[in-house]
């Protein structure tokens, strides 16, 4: 149901494969982009919209460096203060309401979510995939004012990708619905579009897909889709996959999806390696500006 204040689950067990051999010995969200470390920045998201009071984040047991750096450091604050240096933002990640939930076993994405069921109580809840950092921060937002058009309902933000591609995603069959306000003319597959989710498929084929439309990774779910998870079976790729959950609560419940800008969505892990530092380049220039965008 909804409630005003909700948590923001951001799961971060993965195992870093595409940025070895970096990986080996940084956890891939403590690789720093421009000024911090990647988490920082999806943290920062999570907690923008005002109906978000905490964070979990889902670590694997092998990453205690999350947990040290989002715990307060005294004794390093008190001596940057000490020698004038206070401007450091040491005491801004530490002082963040960020909790943590183990996953114990590399068992999936709807795993590593339901590893954060007891801190969600029954609650709507967000999921933030740390592999975007999403240049506006409004998406959430966003999503949060189409689930309250429609009665505390999930929503989930999709992109229009080319139609090869569509099986790196998770897919979305659907029927446009509504726009928000102020895009009510845009067309069904840009920015601002609402859907009425019909169906969900992992990773499918391009030519079984539904649709081009791609889950970017920012979820907005009812306590249905996690209890759901409770008993889900491995699917795709042998893992216990968050879109199964989603597709079976499709049955019971509504589920809608808002499109976004494909273009300020950078999603490095499909990028070649040697490609990746120059795209995270421009992706930062648009974290800095502040264009409103739909
Ligand atoms: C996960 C989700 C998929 C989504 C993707 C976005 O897949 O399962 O539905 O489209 O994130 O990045 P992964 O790439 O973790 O296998």
């Amino acid at each position: 149901g909804f409630r005003l204040f909700m948590k923001a689950i951001i799961p971060a067990a993965g195992l870093g494969t595409r940025f070895l051999p970096g990986t080996k010995c940084t956890p891939k969200e403590m690789l720093p982009v421009l000024d911090k470390p990647v988490i920082q920045y999806v943290v920062e998201e999570a907690l923008d919209p005002e109906e978000v009071d905490g964070v979990i984040i889902v670590p694997s047991p092998g990453k205690p460096e999350l947990l040290s750096y989002f715990q307060p450091d005294r004794s390093l604050e008190n001596l940057l203060r000490e020698r004038g240096k206070a401007e450091y933002a040491v005491a801004n990640a530490g002082n963040m309401p960020v909790d943590f939930r183990y996953q114990y076993e590399p068992k999936g994405l709807g795993h590593a979510i339901r590893s954060a069921a007891d801190a969600v109580a029954g609650e709507n809840f967000l999921v933030l995939l740390g592999d975007y950092v999403v240049p506006n921060r409004d998406i959430c937002n966003k999503m949060l004012s189409v689930s309250a058009e429609h009665g505390g309902a999930s929503v989930i933000a999709v992109a229009a990708c080319a139609p090869d591609e569509v099986s790196r995603y998770g897919v979305i069959a659907s029927d446009r619905v509504g726009s928000l306000e102020g895009c009510e003319d845009v067309a069904d597959a840009e920015p601002g579009a609402v859907w009425r989710i019909g169906g969900l498929v992992e990773k499918p084929a391009p030519e079984a897909a539904p649709s081009n439309l791609y889950i970017v990774g920012r979820y907005l779910l009812s306590p249905l889709v996690m209890d759901l998870l409770a008993d889900q079976q491995a699917g795709k790729g042998g893992e216990i996959q968050l879109t199964d959950a989603m597709a079976r609560s499709l049955d019971r419940e509504a589920m809608y999806a808002v499109v976004t800008p494909a273009r300020l969505l950078v999603g490095w892990r499909q990028m070649p390696l040697w490609r990746q530092p120059t795209l995270a380049l421009p992706m930062l220039s648009g974290t800095l500006s502040t264009s409103a965008e739909a």
